[in-house]
């Protein structure tokens, strides 16, 4: 297998959306309240992101939307602001909508004092009808959470966590610069687990400065100890175009692209063995999580978070740089905080880019979600949504695909190889109509 990486080691989107955010253009507030107000009318379910974008520190390996802050003050100046886009949002829905899945991103939602939090969620319950019994989610840095704090957000109504935890190894921990000893993130999670939170999730990189195979596979143990939920086991995501604090993270200190793959790989086939399902590309889940079940079932969904458990298509975000899917449409919000603060006090909808999708490319949306999220898809199931002949449609697509080791495919499917489910971006790629269009290869992550 090893001999293939060289040939799929590539710049490859994570296709959390399609099309990929670098092919939206400029689209303006007044686009997003005719959404708003003609979604209202439909009577669908609706899932919330909120964004808090704050974290104490930055950690040099990341990618996400995050400010270092200490000032209490900027971060109740953001929450107002977050009240003032809630106000905003359901006057154009004009009605209290029902709401079975939020999400609280970042940066670290925790980082808001338990007043804050209580004051947003209050806006969020007075504007919303939400259904508590269904998903209300947070990402937690294990560093900024008491059992106190946990209790306060349990009661609060959320019922899922997801924990940063990336790799106990202290010399890591030190590279990356976060510290967080193994200690700290297992009593945090037995913590969120006695206080009944399901589904929880535990976040881990690899390719991460002087990981090696064998130091990863201690990481890897302790998690086992634990036995989460879930796990996510991300590519660390090199984008020092994006995120110029990366820069610091020497390269001569990264493991080989082959040694990366290794890591991976033992680590897979350690949470397989320890009955976990892969689901996707860098998910695992018990049989026993919802998760699992989603991706048996094959309702499980690729998002802004990542694989979710869908409760509801459409999606409002709040909060700078948040992402929201309406009416076949996607939305952002301002990326600054200044223009972000501007925007509301004129009393403006912070949104500044998006892309509203034409039918072809919903119908490969579907292809590329159907194949990240189930490793396969079917041409009759195809044929029935889109009333199209799947080979006629993509014949060229399925020329490139002829000689794929990563793709089987036969008269009624498409099936990803064992191999090809480890690269199933790549095969997805082939069905991304902007990159088939492009002369030169944008940049992104790589695919490992
Ligand atoms: C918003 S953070 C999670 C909550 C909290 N801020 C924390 O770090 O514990 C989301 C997750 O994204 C992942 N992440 C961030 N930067 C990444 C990168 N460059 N490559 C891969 N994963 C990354 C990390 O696993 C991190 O836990
Ligand atoms: S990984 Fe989490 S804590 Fe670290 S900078 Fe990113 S968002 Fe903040």
């Amino acid at each position: 297998m090893l001999r293939d990486l060289a040939k799929y080691h590539k710049p490859a989107p994570r296709y959390t959306s399609y099309p990929t955010a670098p092919e939206w253009g400029a689209l303006g507030s007044s686009t997003y309240l005719e959404n708003l107000k003609s979604f209202a009318k439909s009577d669908k379910p609706l899932s919330l992101y909120f964004h808090i974008p704050f974290c104490h520190k930055i950690c040099l390996f990341c990618a996400c939307a995050a400010i270092a802050n200490r000032k209490i003050e900027n971060e109740k100046r953001y929450v107002d602001a977050l009240c003032k886009e809630i106000d905003l949002v359901t006057q154009a829905l004009g009605k209290k909508l029902t709401v079975p899945q939020i999400h609280f991103g970042g940066g670290t939602p925790t980082k808001l004092s338990e007043k804050l939090m209580s004051q947003l969620f209050e806006k969020i319950t007075t504007s919303f009808e939400i259904d508590f019994s269904k998903e209300v989610a947070i990402e937690i840095d294990p560093r900024t959470v008491s059992p106190e704090k946990l209790r306060f957000l349990r009661d609060l109504g959320f019922n899922r966590v997801s924990f940063g935890v990336q790799d106990v190894d202290p010399k890591v921990q030190e590279a990356i610069k976060r510290r967080q000893s193994a200690e700290m993130t297992e009593e945090t999670y037995l913590c969120a687990r006695e206080l009944g939170f399901e589904g929880i999730n535990l976040d881990l990189i690899y390719g991460l400065p002087y990981q090696t195979r064998k130091s990863f596979s201690r990481t890897v143990e302790t998690i086992l100890t634990l036995r989460p939920d879930r796990i996510a086991l991300f590519s660390y995501a090199k984008v020092p175009w994006l995120k110029p604090h990366q820069k610091a993270i020497r390269d001569e200190t990264l493991p080989s692209t082959e040694e990366k793959f290794k890591i991976y790989e033992a680590a897979r086939q350690a949470f397989i063995e320890n009955g976990y399902v892969a689901i996707g590309m860098d998910h695992f889940a018990l049989e026993t999580d919802e998760m699992a079940r989603a991706y048996h079932d094959k309702t499980l969904r690729r998002n802004f978070q990542g694989y979710t458990v869908e409760h509801a298509e459409d999606s409002i975000g709040f909060g700078i740089t948040a992402i929201g899917y309406l009416e076949k449409s996607y939305f952002q919000n301002l990326k600054g905080l200044v223009p972000y603060y501007t925007s509301l006090n004129n009393a403006e909808l912070p949104i500044c880019r998006g892309l509203i999708l034409n039918k072809e490319d919903l119908i490969r949306k579907w292809v590329i979600h159907t194949l990240m999220c189930t490793f396969e898809l079917n041409k009759e199931e195809f044929a029935q949504k889109f009333g199209l002949n799947f080979d006629h449609h993509f014949a060229h697509e399925l020329e490139k695909l002829e000689e794929s080791e990563l793709i089987h495919i036969t008269p009624q499917k498409l099936i990803a190889t064992p191999l090809g489910e480890l690269f199933i971006r790549n095969s997805a790629m082939v069905f991304d109509d902007y990159l088939n269009k492009k002369t030169t290869q944008p940049q992104f992550s790589q695919s490992i």
